[in-house]
């Protein structure tokens, strides 16, 4: 490995309570919808051997050629496909992983395609504003900055940014369009903050991670994933699901939530008419948080948040 490539090299996060909560066991079939650099896909490979078996999705291309080659002494116990988890529902049933045993989400982006300035994700380092997990999708985060409605700008970065500053923000963008590169973007955000001024995190970090939502339907996206991979798990199946943002985390509690409960009527209804039936049971109350040691060894880990379920009924 090279100096640059074990510094970006992706350390799969919160690797031992993922495992302990899927709990793979010989000849079971797993779904990893986020396969990245296949960190977790072979610890789960290496647990349900010598016969189990693992389908990987990955939006990014680059992403899964690198899980191709970690995973590829396990031979026809992959299956890798380039698709979104958004649209595990198709694939996982063409791939013959319908019902599975255990799904897992581990959401966001690799080290690897932080580091790398020509995808545009990240504020330090310049590169074009590009933000597409996915090259096959046209529109880029300079099409979004550069011709999106000031209003719709600003709603994107007030409510997938949870920005406090998103008319200011966006009042300045609008001012200086077009930008073309993530420097440009990270100026006009400093000038219309007043730059750092002692904040915890990098002004320019709730917008670069709005853009990203947005660019990518990461919330719509993960709603789709949740729901299918809910319905594809067979009796007694595993849910696992890392979350490295609120939004992303509430969505993901609220579903399993509301999948683990019979009555979904609201609270003060005098009779149930919803007719819902609970399909989960809660493998976690709390999120599971990376320890001190942790995120001491992988400061990316430190807003990760881990959720699990089991599909209920008798395997
Ligand atoms: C945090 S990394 C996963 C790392 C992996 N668990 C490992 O141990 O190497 C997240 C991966 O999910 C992919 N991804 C993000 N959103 C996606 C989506 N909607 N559909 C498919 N892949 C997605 C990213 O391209 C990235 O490779």
């Amino acid at each position: 490995m090279t100096d640059d490539a074990a510094t970006t090299a992706h350390i799969p996060v919160l690797l031992v309570e993922v495992l302990d909560l899927l709990a793979p066991g010989p000849g079971e079939r797993f779904v990893d919808g986020t396969v990245g650099a296949g960190g977790h896909a072979q610890a789960i490979l290496d647990r349900c051997g010598p016969d189990g078996r693992l389908l990987g999705l990955d939006a990014d291309p680059q992403a899964l050629q690198a899980a191709g080659e970690r995973l590829r002494a396990y031979g026809e116990r992959v299956t890798l496909v380039h698709a979104n988890y958004g649209q595990l529902g198709d694939v996982a049933p063409a791939q013959g992983f319908a019902p599975a045993d255990g799904v897992l989400l581990d959401l966001g982006l690799s080290s690897r395609q932080l580091a790398d300035p020509a995808r545009g994700f990240s504020f330090q380092g310049d590169g074009p504003l590009d933000m597409r997990l996915d090259p096959r999708q046209t529109d880029t985060a300079a099409d979004l900055v550069n011709h999106a409605a000031p209003d719709e700008l600003q709603r994107i970065i007030a409510e997938y940014g949870e920005e406090r500053q998103a008319r200011r923000i966006t009042q300045a963008i609008a001012a200086s369009r077009p930008l073309h590169t993530t420097a440009e973007l990270v100026q006009v955000i400093d000038r219309a903050t007043g730059g750092r001024r002692g904040q915890r995190i990098h002004p320019a970090t709730r917008t670069f991670q709005a853009l990203r939502i947005a660019v990518n339907d990461e919330l719509g996206n993960l709603e789709r994933g949740l729901n299918a991979a809910i319905d594809l798990l067979a009796p007694g199946g595993r849910l696992a699901v890392i979350a490295f943002h609120s939004l992303e985390d509430r969505l993901v509690k609220h579903t399993l939530q509301r999948e683990s409960r019979d009555c979904i009527c609201p609270p003060r209804a005098p009779v149930c008419t919803c007719g819902h039936q609970a399909r989960l049971a809660l493998l976690t109350r709390k999120p599971i948080r990376p320890t001190p040691a942790e995120v001491a060894r992988n400061p990316r880990s430190r807003s990760a948040r881990l959720r699990a379920a089991r599909k209920l009924g008798t395997p």
